[in-house]
């Protein structure tokens, strides 16, 4: 059965489609005090697939409870996709006596799930948080599908050296193209600088793409950048559409043709499902330990 968080429960609907399998049926409560109650009344199946995106910290209780009610339900494998896993870019101490908190997530969910399956985390290395097997789904290619065919002389370019995998990726799936990245420096949250790439923007149209959208800050700083070279249109892309804090308001303050995002996080831009991607790491692993 394919088992719901609250996050992502139209995710699990298309990944119930994709697979042919049944959704559970989960509920989702608050009690007075604050704590939440996720249960699955009727489970039914031998192994569950729980998806499960932890963008809030009541989501990560979520997905512990639900790993814990399907097991005492009686399943015999649990399969844990997380298409968005908060906490992943607090991937080591930054300061002393600072926590690792992905490691701190992973060691908490690792003794209840067989296997975990992340999409495009932060930071490949947070797979080795975790104590068992974990899958990282690439969901980059799939953002070029939204994309109007015919861009002028597009530029795929990345707000910084980290994501140029991913602006690569889109173009590679788009069929043309060059890249590049900025070179960014972050003093804060909310406070960025880009050094402004030699590449000459005028009159094209350009692709940003990033895994995050956070606060938007680091997205519209590149824009700003790319409009005052005089880009045609500037679309932006993303993994994780998390938007937050007025994100979505900096973006088009800045001046972007459109935001896309995929379905890791439900938002009004998650137009790329990641189904399709989730569907075919579940069946690899199936053939593979067949
Ligand atoms: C940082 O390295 C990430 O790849 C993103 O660029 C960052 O998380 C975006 O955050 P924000 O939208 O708050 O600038």
């Amino acid at each position: 059965m394919i088992v719901p968080g609250s996050s992502s429960q139209a995710l699990a609907s298309a990944l119930a489609t994709e697979l042919n399998k049944p959704l559970a049926a989960v509920t989702y409560d608050q009690f007075p005090d604050g704590e939440t109650l996720a249960a699955v009344p009727e489970f039914d199946g031998d192994r569950a697939i729980i998806v499960a995106t932890t963008d809030t910290n009541d989501t990560w209780v979520e997905l512990l409870q639900l790993q814990d009610a399907v097991i005492e339900a009686g399943a015999t494998e649990v399969i844990t996709v997380i298409p968005y896993m908060g906490y992943t870019r607090q991937d080591r101490a930054f300061k002393s006596g600072h926590p690792v908190s992905a490691r701190a997530m992973a060691r908490a969910i690792s003794p209840t799930t067989d296997r975990v399956i992340l999409i495009n985390p932060h930071e490949r290395s947070v797979a080795d948080f975790f104590d068992g097997h974990v899958t990282i789904c690439d969901a980059a290619p799939h953002l070029a599908e939204s994309l109007p065919s015919g861009l002028s002389e597009p530029l795929f370019i990345a707000p910084d050296a980290g994501a140029i995998e991913l602006a690569t990726a889109v173009r590679d799936e788009y069929g043309t193209g060059s890249t590049d990245y900025f070179e960014k420096t972050r003093h804060s949250g909310t406070d960025v600088d880009m050094n402004i790439t030699d590449t000459d923007v005028s009159t094209r149209d350009v692709v940003v793409v990033d895994d995050i959208i956070a606060t938007g800050v680091t997205m519209s700083t590149a824009v700003g950048h790319l409009n005052d070279g005089g880009a045609a249109r500037v679309y932006i892309g993303c993994i994780h559409p998390l938007l937050a804090r007025g994100a979505r308001t900096r973006l088009e303050r800045a001046g972007i043709e459109r935001v896309i995002g995929t379905d890791t996080i439900e938002r009004e831009v998650s137009a790329v499902s990641v189904a399709p991607t989730v569907a075919a790491a579940i069946e690899a692993v199936d053939i593979e330990t067949r």
